[in-house]
């Protein structure tokens, strides 16, 4: 290793062990393994991911978010409905009490959802999540799997964090439970394993999406203030749309940030692709790709910033089209950028609920390597 190497690794072991010390000043012999996690631990997992105590802290999750998305303090308080899924099956139409859709579509208001154990949710209909809806698949293995998935349609203030969402298909116009309680004819629909119409403050964190039969993740009509962070995009041609289509200007709003997910392995394109609106693409990690990893059309704007590019072995090894602004990205394997020349770089412009550390792109492979559901053991952190 040259020296160089050597200093990155220091340096992200020192930033990583400063921060967990922050966390916690007890943090001493006891700990050791907390200290070791630590260093792989970003600083929205480090917000909740050390407390050993979490299952009965649950909603300390709901103020660890960052970016666009802000605070997710409007999930939790004393009105907060807990709710436990029971039931993996499902009946778009008139779900039963302890199903995922009961939790999700029917109750109104507060509903922070949990697993009671593993399960596998096929889903009838896409599942219209209502706002102020948390859906927290940490501790066990949920899979929303081999039919229809999730969507976000005219709702608010949502969190989905550690879900494995996969093999998600196209479906046919039908009756569905809509986010209010209300049976409502929904249209076709792509098979995309989280889709959001017209949606606002949605966090999406520590999700494992791949092999869906359109894209995984599409942020569309209007929506905005959305945070996806910590996820693992995996085997899937179109990952991640940002904006509606070329026609639609109301997404010239559309505020997202992408920040410590992992993109790979066998990734087309599309991380994301963005039309009109901006996106903060910071601290990602992509595993190869084939035609791009970051691509917009129709003025959109989109700052790439300290992400770590590594190009395949064989294909295309450039990426990045115009209105793209790439700062402190590390490119390795041949990897380049074709971004756009002179300018201003937008900025952010991050309140301070919503700002976060960008740090140097050489520490990303440690900042990403729990992306995706984690594995949660009975006894100890997360
Ligand atoms: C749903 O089921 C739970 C647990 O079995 C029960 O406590 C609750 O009262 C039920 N709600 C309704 C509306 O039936
Ligand atoms: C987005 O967030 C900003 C800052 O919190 C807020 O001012 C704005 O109203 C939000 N937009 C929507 C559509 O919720």
């Amino acid at each position: 290793m040259t020296y160089q190497v050597i200093n990155y690794i220091l340096w992200c072991f020192v930033l990583a062990v400063v921060s967990v010390t922050m966390f916690n000043p007890k943090v001493s012999s006891a700990s050791k393994q907390s200290k070791l996690e630590g260093l792989e631990m970003n600083e929205i997992d480090q917000c909740w991911r050390l407390n050993p105590e979490w299952r009965k802290h649950r909603s300390q999750l709901a103020k660890c978010s960052v970016g666009y998305v802000g605070k997710m303090t409007n999930n939790i308080g004393n009105d907060l409905i807990h709710y436990k899924v029971i039931d993996p099956s499902d009946d778009p139409i008139n779900p039963k009490n302890g199903t995922l859709r009961y939790g999700a579509s029917r109750i109104q208001g507060k509903v922070w959802i949990t697993f009671q154990r593993d399960m596998h949710i096929r889903l009838e209909k896409p599942l219209l999540i209502s706002s102020f809806t948390t859906i927290d698949g940490r501790g066990v293995n949920v899979h929303i799997v081999d039919n229809a998935c999730l969507m976000i349609f005219k709702a608010t203030n949502i969190i989905i964090h550690g879900l494995r969402i996969h093999h998600c298909r196209p479906q046919a116009p039908g009756m569905v439970m809509g986010p209010n309680g209300e049976v409502i004819p929904l249209g076709q629909v792509d098979g995309d394993a989280i889709r959001l119409v017209t949606a606002s403050k949605i966090w999406i964190d520590h999700n494992t999406l791949y092999d869906c039969q359109d894209g995984l993740l599409d942020v569309t009509r209007g929506s905005t203030n959305v945070t996806i962070s910590n996820n693992w995009f995996r085997e899937q041609n179109k990952v991640m749309l940002l904006g509606h289509d070329d026609g639609y200007m109301r997404d010239k709003d559309m505020m997202v940030t992408v920040v410590y997910n992992y993109f790979g392995p066998n990734c087309h394109q599309r991380m994301p692709r963005i039309r009109h609106g901006y996106a903060h693409v910071a601290n990602n990690l992509y595993m190869g790709w084939v035609q791009y990893a970051i691509g917009g059309s129709m003025e959109p704007s989109l700052k790439s910033e300290s992400n770590l590019f590594i190009a395949p072995t064989s294909g295309r090894k450039e990426n990045g089209l115009v209105g793209i602004h790439s700062v402190g990205d590390v490119f390795e394997n041949g990897a380049s950028f074709m971004e756009t020349q002179g300018g201003q770089v937008p900025k952010p412009n991050y309140n301070p609920e919503q700002s976060f550390k960008v740090v140097d792109a050489k520490c990303v492979r440690s900042l990403t390597i729990s992306s995706g559901v984690l594995r949660c053991s009975k006894t100890s952190i997360c």
